[in-house]
């Protein structure tokens, strides 16, 4: 598939998401009949510290016929550390020495021995994985965001599309949406007990990310395959790649996606030794249709109080997960289940999903959330209010294409060693794509 394709417009994809939602949900389905039994066999594709996660997750879904095949990772170290974990299931390990990939092609092949691949690279890849993955008609589970451009987000609504023509499913790792505590308070908002939300707050503040050092052995583009996190066209920036959880929760509780942002952003922290090619905080607010505002904030400095969550306020009370109480601090509902553990209910909800046969596809919301963080770190990069329409048509893929393992990085560093940031004073949005956006 290329990008010429017929769009995926935004009215399609709230419209798809809501669909998706309902059978994320466990709601009953009118296909639902007796599960299949086969094997599912399980590839993996980015076996880093998620990647080796949500195997051990796949493997351990309960009464399922399951067994690791095929993995592909660029280090030779990361695919033997999954594999030594994987040994404590080793009765669902059938992955010999030829069926392990290295190298940025690998994907492909462990698609040639697999019913189910985890995808699980750093983002900037997931586009491109997610679309060879479903042309070759494998079910799906990806990690977010899966997405860090508009060329991205495009891309993913069209695969999702293609998805549902081939009945495959697929499950996105924003985890929230299989957590009991997060289903059950949107049941309560769902019902109105705060009334109609009129804004809302959501966060992802917290100390500094990892950091890895660069190794003389390694070209510029090994180094910042290894230190992906510090690389746009890679992560996505921070609010691409932590943040999107918590903005997903904003559009999924209010049913919509914004039509714009606003915002500032910086780089104020980071130690001198530690280079990095994204800002260290950014706050926007996003403008949803009706002028509902929600504000975003994400910043990772050392000391300062960390948040991780959202809020949001109705008519009636305050929303915050698991609790809603009204504006005289009265509690009109308290979640009182045990909790769950949504990293494993996502792989249980795909493996059913997968053997009855019954919808699931994430990718919608998986790739609107994406793009809404995307849209965030357009604002403030540029420092201007982006439109969420005009930025999802601009023509601005980051991922190289032909990358390979000893060509060019995309980016260099300066004299110093530094990499430029983007200035709002000097920041250029690319040009929008010559075809229309529906
Ligand atoms: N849902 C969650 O709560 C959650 C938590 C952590 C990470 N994640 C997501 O999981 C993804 C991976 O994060 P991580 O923490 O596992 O990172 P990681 O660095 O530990 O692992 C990434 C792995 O991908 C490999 N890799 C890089 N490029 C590759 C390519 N082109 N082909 C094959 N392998 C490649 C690396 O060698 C590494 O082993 C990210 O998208 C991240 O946002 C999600």
């Amino acid at each position: 598939m290329n990008d010429s394709m017929s769009p995926v417009s935004r009215r399609d994809a709230i419209k798809a998401a809501g669909a998706a939602a309902a059978a994320a949900a466990g709601m009953p389905s009118v296909h639902a009949q007796s599960p299949s039994t086969d094997v599912i066999r399980v590839g993996l594709v980015g076996a880093g510290g998620r990647g080796t996660g949500a195997m051990m997750q796949s493997l351990a879904v309960p009464g399922s016929n399951v067994k690791l095949t095929a993995i592909a990772d660029i280090s030779d170290r990361s695919i033997e550390n999954a594999l030594k974990q994987a040994e404590s299931q080793k009765e669902k390990v059938d992955c010999p020495e030829e069926r392990r990939f290295k190298g940025l092609d690998g994907y492909k092949q462990v698609l040639d021995h697999c019913d189910l691949v985890i995808l699980a690279t750093p983002p900037g890849f997931r586009p491109f994985h997610f679309e060879a993955a479903v042309k070759a008609g494998k079910h799906v589970f990806m990690e977010k965001p899966v997405c860090v451009d508009a060329f991205g987000a495009r891309l993913c609504l069209q695969v999702a599309k293609m998805a549902d023509e081939k009945k495959l499913k697929v499950v996105v790792g924003l985890q929230r949406h299989y957590d009991d505590k997060y289903l059950e308070t949107l049941a309560r908002v769902r019902d109105g007990l705060a009334g109609n939300i009129v804004s809302g707050q959501v966060y992802w503040n917290g100390d500094r990310p990892w950091f890895r050092n660069r190794k003389p052995e390694m070209s510029e583009l090994q180094y910042q395959l290894s230190n992906w996190y510090h690389f746009m066209w890679l992560s996505g920036d921070h609010i691409a790649e932590q943040h999107v959880h918590n903005i997903d929760v904003a559009n999924w509780f209010l049913g919509k996606l914004p039509v714009s942002a606003y915002g500032v952003g910086g780089l104020q922290n980071r130690k001198p030794d530690q280079p990095t090619q994204i800002y260290d905080h950014h706050t926007v607010t996003f403008t949803y249709p009706g002028g509902l505002k929600i504000n975003s904030q994400c910043r990772q400095f050392p000391g300062g109080e960390g948040r991780v969550g959202e809020e949001f306020q109705g008519t009636k009370g305050i929303v915050r997960i698991g609790e809603i109480t009204d504006y005289a601090g009265n509690v009109l509902w308290k979640f009182e289940g045990k909790g769950c553990k949504p990293y494993q209910v996502e792989h249980d909800r795909l493996h059913d999903a997968i053997r009855r046969d019954t919808p699931l596809n994430d990718a919608y919301h998986g790739t609107t959330s994406s793009f809404c963080a995307v849209l965030g770190r357009y604002a403030t990069y540029s420092g201007k209010q982006v439109a969420y329409d005009k930025v999802f048509a601009l023509d601005d893929r980051t991922m190289p294409e032909g990358l390979t393992w000893d060509g060019p990085a995309p980016v260099l560093p300066e004299a110093d060693g530094r990499y430029a940031l983007p200035m709002p004073a000097t920041f250029k949005m690319t040009a929008e794509r010559q075809e229309p956006v529906s």
